[in-house]
């Protein structure tokens, strides 16, 4: 009898969810285009290798499986997925799922879906989250098809990932490329998260002038408090770690210069597309961007003198950090949640919003404590699909609104960099006004382009008298 399932891509992500599956009672065939990485995995598989079955050419990967077929693609976005899919078209037959587990773009996504269009062979959107050991011992997987080809693939994907109070953290999320977008939108809240931890960093670094080993211990104190999250453990667990080269901590040597890989700035942009705009994700690449900026950032700092700026740091700075952290973590979700409120609308996705709140709490890089407010919240509907109406969150961010304006007054007037932290307040001082400013732009608009505006006070369309 053929495997359960193959999977194509030894890389770490590949090899971690492959041990994964195999740990989980499923055999597997795998697959990878250089065969040497092949027998190393098959070496490290340990008493898996009985589950597992190596393969030399996607012709044996194909006739190994058992029909109708299901192949999980672990390689790199973009043209590694289609040249993998077009290269097992011809192998597979009606009936046959391809399962993209990669960080693809769901636009891609849907382009594949139509390209396979009348072929009878399906192809399955996964978003997986988690990292490697997310991989090996559970992530949260976001799943986009239909929800025929959900059963077949949830046997496997539901008893590989990771589990939140005996609840499996993958689910159906919609149609197509609905998988993909919330994985695209988890990682810009990723950005958005991870941008504000390193601004609180850079404050109690230059602001305070702390040394690292004291700002993990506050990272570690905030983890057992409102912003418990995986992120916020992590950034105090990397804070603690010494260097022997340097003789110092670690992250003093390693090189500010961010990397990425691109679904940070897909969010920005899907987001901005569907009028729904994820500010704080869109501080967070832009910084990411200038912290690339080397040269540049050092030649203007050769010109520009911080002259001018205030010392920082009030009394109640760290408090006061905690809360910002907490109002800025709170615009970011409820802004992705609302871009991806907007997605589903348009596409008829139907997202559940709290099976994707319920799905993050466990196995992926955003899980935090709030997720447990947010799937309740969105249990029990949200109006304006934005989190912030919602009675859990409005006293939260009454006490911590105060705060992140307090920390963006004072890091503004120090002359300190807080991106996406300023933009969330931006945000949220923009979206909680009744009365904008956007009279002047219809104005200017009309006035120059005849583009006309609507009145406050008679229904119709208009133009000034200019
Ligand atoms: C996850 C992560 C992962 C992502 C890395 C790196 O959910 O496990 O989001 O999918 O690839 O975080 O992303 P960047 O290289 O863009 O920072």
């Amino acid at each position: 009898m053929g495997a359960s399932v193959g999977l194509i891509g030894l890389g770490v992500m590949g090899a971690n969810l492959a041990l994964n599956i195999a740990e989980n009672g499923f055999t597997v065939a795998v697959y990878n285009r250089t065969l040497e990485r092949t027998a190393t995995f098959m070496e490290s598989a340990d008493e898996l290798a009985a589950q597992l079955t190596p393969t030399g050419s996607l012709e044996e990967l194909v006739a190994s499986l058992a029909a109708p077929r299901m192949i999980i693609l672990m390689v790199p976005a973009g043209a590694a997925v289609d040249s993998q899919m077009r290269a097992l078209l011809p192998l597979l037959e009606p009936g046959d799922l391809m399962i993209d587990c990669g960080n693809a773009d769901f636009n891609e996504t849907q382009r594949r879906l139509s390209e396979l269009d009348g072929t009878g062979i399906g192809w399955v959107g996964a978003g997986v989250s988690g990292g490697s050991d997310g991989a090996r011992f559970g992530p949260s997987i976001m799943v986009g098809c239909t929800q025929a080809e959900y059963e077949r693939v949830s046997p496997i994907l539901s008893a590989i990932a990771a589990k939140h109070d005996d609840v499996s953290c993958c689910a159906r999320l919609g149609t197509d490329g609905a998988g993909h977008f919330v994985k695209t939108l988890h990682n810009g809240i990723e950005y958005a998260d991870m941008q504000m931890l390193s601004e609180a960093y850079g404050l109690m670094r230059d602001g305070l002038g702390w040394s690292a080993g004291d700002i993990g211990e506050v990272f570690a104190r905030w983890n057992d408090g409102v912003l418990n999250a995986y992120l916020v453990e992590i950034t105090a667990n990397v804070l603690a770690v010494h260097d022997e080269a340097s003789n110092g901590p670690i992250v003093d040597v390693i090189a500010d210069r961010a990397g990425q890989k691109g679904t940070g700035t897909w969010s920005a942009i899907e987001a901005q597309k569907l009028g729904r705009p994820a500010t704080t994700v869109e501080a967070a690449v832009s910084a990411r961007c200038v912290s690339s900026q080397g040269a540049l950032r050092s030649a203007l700092s050769d010109v520009y003198s911080s002259e001018g700026a205030t010392g920082f740091g009030a009394d109640d700075t760290v408090e006061a950090l905690e809360l910002a952290l907490l109002a800025g973590r709170l615009c970011a979700y409820a802004q992705g949640f609302n871009a991806i409120a907007a997605a589903s609308e348009l596409h008829q996705w139907n997202v559940p919003l709290a099976r994707v709140a319920e799905i993050w709490r466990a196995g992926c890089i955003i899980r935090s404590r709030l997720l447990d407010d947010m799937a309740e919240a969105f249990q029990g509907g949200v109006a304006h699909d934005n989190l912030l109406t919602n009675e859990l969150f409005v006293p939260q961010m009454t006490v911590a609104i105060p705060a992140l304006r307090q920390i963006v007054g004072d890091s503004v007037a120090a002359g300190l960099p807080i991106p996406a932290l300023s933009a969330a307040l931006a945000w949220f001082d923009g979206i909680r006004q009744p009365r904008g400013t956007a009279n002047l732009i219809q104005a200017q608009r009309d006035f120059f382009g005849s583009h006309s505006f609507e009145r406050t006070d008679q229904s119709g369309i208009f133009h000034g008298p200019w």
